[in-house]
């Protein structure tokens, strides 16, 4: 983990309200794994300071601009504009001052993703499944699933076709691909192939709607948690989720932002 002053390289509304931010992240593509995320901060007088948690999209080289110049190494972030500090984002352009802290987390294991695959992601939840596909070794095997409420909040489709993965959309309106849940989506795939593990992010509803559905088909399954972050690193305490067997007699508490934020799902309450 480090803590970088860095710069945005660019930063270019992707959907309606959906934002990618490039930034300059040395060491990154050698550090990062799947399902990591970053504490980004805008570096602006007069401008709210809180770090606010990003999963990392990808990491990746720019070709360098002369002979003299190194490749740029960057990572991409991808946003939503919901409150202040995302408005506040989506103002920033090529040179504006950041600083990044990351990569920090827990990431995907890898070793699960031999044999058949399922991602689940909804909404902005796809973001960090993109680097977990990008890592598995037989794509062909490996299906994405993205769901959202209508056709603005499917973003990067091209992207995971591009890896070779097969990509279903859903969308709740049928603006876009399937009319329904993506949760409907994954019970169907899951027929197809029962051996696959899951790998889901998104939204609360829908990560406890995949969790009941592997549980009862005994299917392996990880999940990202999307927790609210202060800190980052284990110091606040704010970002705690029950842990399996929690009781009131006996607490179990996990940190996402250090133990998770991609849990076995089997360690969780629900
Ligand atoms: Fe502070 Fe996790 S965000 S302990």
């Amino acid at each position: 983990m480090k803590n970088h002053k860095t710069i945005v390289l660019s930063n270019q509304e992707v959907s309606p309200g959906y934002f990618r931010m490039r930034i300059l992240a040395p060491d990154y593509t050698r550090l990062a794994r799947p399902g990591q995320f970053v504490m980004f901060r805008v570096q602006r007088a007069l401008l709210p300071l809180l770090r606010r948690p990003f999963g990392i999209f990808r990491a990746g080289f720019m070709p360098a601009d002369c002979d003299t110049m190194p490749p740029k190494e960057f990572i991409e972030i991808i946003y939503k504009v919901v409150g202040s500090g995302t408005e506040i984002m989506q103002g920033l352009h090529y040179g504006d001052p950041v600083e990044l802290l990351g990569p920090l987390g827990s990431g995907f294991d890898l070793n699960l993703t031999s044999g058949d695959s399922i991602l689940v992601g909804g909404g902005i939840g796809l973001v960090p499944l993109y680097m977990l596909a990008e890592s598995i070794a037989e794509p062909s095997r490996a299906e994405v699933l993205i769901g959202g409420r209508c056709r603005d909040d499917i973003i990067t489709v091209t992207e995971f076709e591009r890896l070779g993965v097969r990509t279903f959309v859903s969308t709740e309106d049928g603006s876009l691909g399937d009319r329904g849940l993506v949760t409907k989506v994954l019970e169907q795939r899951m027929e197809q192939k029962p051996q696959a593990k899951v790998f889901a992010c998104g939204p609360m509803p829908m990560i406890r709607a995949v969790e009941k559905i592997c549980r009862d088909k005994g299917v392996h399954l990880q999940v990202s948690m999307e927790e609210l972050m202060a800190c980052g690193v284990g110091a606040c305490l704010g970002c705690v989720v029950k842990g399996e067997g929690h009781t009131t007699e006996k607490p179990s508490y996990l940190c996402t932002c250090t133990v998770g934020p991609v849990f076995n799902a089997s360690d969780l309450a629900w």
